[in-house]
């Protein structure tokens, strides 16, 4: 469904990415691991098209776009099928949880009622539905982490993107949105997550990518890596923060 292959970025001269190659199938839930300023949040960003790659190409469905290249009509219509979801929500503050998640299918010049009735439903998804009328500052992290989920929801995506999406919030609060995570998963939902949480990652996902300083170290089954990693590097992080 989606597959980068030789994605490299510098900033200011420094390459950050490395010949980066991976393949999402659908129904897949992949882990992107590895130790702070890795360049996962690059790696996102580059494949979300929020950051543009030096090289590499990615294949999308049915069509290939250079990263380096890209167009603003692939950018669009890559972003039609995709959701992100991002650590620190980026949600509109003057705006109620609602209005949040309809705004982006309003925009898409899709029906008042058809919007407000898709974005009631992904609210319901994500254990909110009692909470519509409220305004970001009303609502815990947890929460707020939710209605982004439910706005990425709403727009019926293809793949989801997540940048540690709950390194902002409490252990409580993270448990409430990784459950939620979780349910997604269960439903099929194919998703890309980068993430600190090793539990999700042994658990809830299948594939694990592995980096470093830039780099895949390993790229396997969630099982292969925890049960039997092929790289000492990667059996010396488990160690760390299993
Ligand atoms: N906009 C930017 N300009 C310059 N350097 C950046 C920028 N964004 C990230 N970097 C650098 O790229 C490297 C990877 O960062 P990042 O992708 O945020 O890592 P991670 O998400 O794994 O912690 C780091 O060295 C960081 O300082
Ligand atoms: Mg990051």
């Amino acid at each position: 469904m989606l597959e980068i292959k030789g994605l490299s970025k510098s900033f200011d001269g420094t390459e950050v990415l490395k010949d980066i190659s991976l393949q999402v199938d659908k129904g897949d839930v992949m882990t992107i691991i590895g130790p702070s300023g890795t360049g996962k949040t690059t790696l996102l960003r580059c494949m979300n098209f929020l950051e543009r790659a030096d090289a590499g190409i990615m294949r999308f469905q049915d069509a290939e776009i250079r990263l380096k290249t890209v167009t603003k009509k692939e950018i669009s219509r890559f972003r039609r099928h995709t959701g992100f979801v991002f650590q620190n929500y980026n949600l509109f503050l003057n705006k109620t949880a609602l209005q949040n998640v309809t705004e982006g299918l309003l925009a898409r010049k899709i029906s008042k009622e058809k919007a407000e009735k898709a974005g009631r439903e992904a609210l319901d998804r994500v254990g909110l539905s009692d909470k519509c009328a409220y305004y970001p500052a009303q609502l815990s992290g947890g929460q707020q982490q939710r209605v982004a989920i439910a706005r990425t929801l709403a727009a019926d995506p293809d793949i989801i993107f997540f940048d540690e999406p709950t390194s902002a919030l409490d252990p409580e609060l993270t448990e409430e949105v990784l459950t939620v995570m979780r349910k997604m998963a269960d439903e099929g939902m194919t998703m890309v997550v980068v993430t600190h949480e090793m539990g999700f990652a042994r658990h809830v996902s299948n594939k694990v990518v592995f980096m470093e300083n830039g780099k895949i170290v390993e790229s396997a089954s969630a099982k292969k890596f925890f049960e039997n990693p092929a790289e000492e590097r990667s059996k010396e992080f488990i160690r760390m923060v299993g």
